[in-house]
């Protein structure tokens, strides 16, 4: 598909994970793509990632906790690319096993500073350029399925992607009139860096897998594709909504195979 030929777009959190994988599907489906994140050396793989879907990749060291970074990847966007049609406001961190009763306040500050400040001036600074080149826009930013749920261990992250949540329906009401749609993407639990603890713990990764229908944990591949559709014209009448991907795990309150039953398929008729 090549939906967003032509499109530029820009992606914060690029260097790995779910943000590598969006820039390049937005690459392969023809946008060029400005990558901005801390890790520089992984952000210039995801760079030669989307060259080698033939399209443009300036990238910038970009840490969305200083305001001040984000407005000169938009910038960037503007001076190397001509313009700003796509923004994903992706970085974000989790404090690691944290409960309410131990968390501390820099962990606090530094989780809801990247998370939720970060992502609510990343999408300021795309939209005021949107809104300036006067051609409409897509707004994207990650939440997460604890946008609805409480964490034991990460109750900050909680809060940033619940805070997140409203964010992006505040941008929605202000940007509509200027044909910018802004969206969340809620991922379920999705291999990447950030949950390798997860990944290297074979109980807890069960734990994980038998409660998603799906039968398996989300791939940065399918966060990308739900990206590329908000990204795209398909989507032009979806605003200020959150689009869960996560196999079905917060759909029901447990899972058939958790409780230890086996759903049979029974013939019809
Ligand atoms: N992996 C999951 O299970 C999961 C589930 C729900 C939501 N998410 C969200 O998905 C998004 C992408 O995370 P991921 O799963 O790909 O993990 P990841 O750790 O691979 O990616 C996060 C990226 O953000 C970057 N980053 C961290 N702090 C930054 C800062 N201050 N400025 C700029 N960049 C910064 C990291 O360097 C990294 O490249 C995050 O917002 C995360 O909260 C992840």
């Amino acid at each position: 598909m090549s939906r967003l030929q032509g499109k530029i777009a820009l992606v914060t959190g690029a260097a790995t994970g779910s943000g590598r994988a969006m820039a390049q599907r937005f690459a392969a489906e023809g946008a060029d793509v400005v990558v901005g994140d801390i890790n520089d050396d992984e952000l210039e793989v995801t760079a030669e990632l989307v060259r080698g879907c033939g399209r443009r990749a300036p990238l910038r060291h970009c840490d969305v906790a200083r305001v001040d970074d984000v407005r000169q990847l938009v910038a960037t966007a503007v001076t190397e690319l001509g313009g700003l049609d796509i923004a994903v406001a992706n970085a974000g961190i989790v404090e690691s096993d944290t409960d309410c009763l131990r968390m501390t306040e820099a962990q606090w500050d530094r989780t809801i500073t990247v998370n939720l400040k970060g992502a609510f001036f990343t999408l300021q600074a795309a939209a005021q350029q949107m809104i300036q080149q006067g051609r409409g826009g897509r707004l994207i930013a990650t939440a997460s399925i604890l946008a609805e749920w409480g964490s034991p261990l990460g109750p900050a992250y909680a809060a940033s992607k619940g805070g997140l949540r409203q964010v992006v329906k505040s941008f929605a009401m202000s940007c509509g009139p200027y044909r910018i749609t802004c969206n969340a993407i809620a991922p379920g639990f999705t291999e990447t860096p950030m949950i390798r603890a997860v990944m290297a713990d074979p109980a807890r990764l069960a734990y994980l897998v038998d409660r998603t229908p799906a039968g398996r944990l989300g791939q940065p591949a399918d966060m990308a594709s739900v990206a590329a559709f908000l990204a795209s014209d398909d989507a032009g009448f979806v605003t200020g909504t959150m689009l869960v991907a996560d196999g079905g795990m917060t759909a029901g309150l447990y899972s058939a195979a958790a409780y230890g039953v086996t759903p049979k398929a029974t013939a019809a008729g």
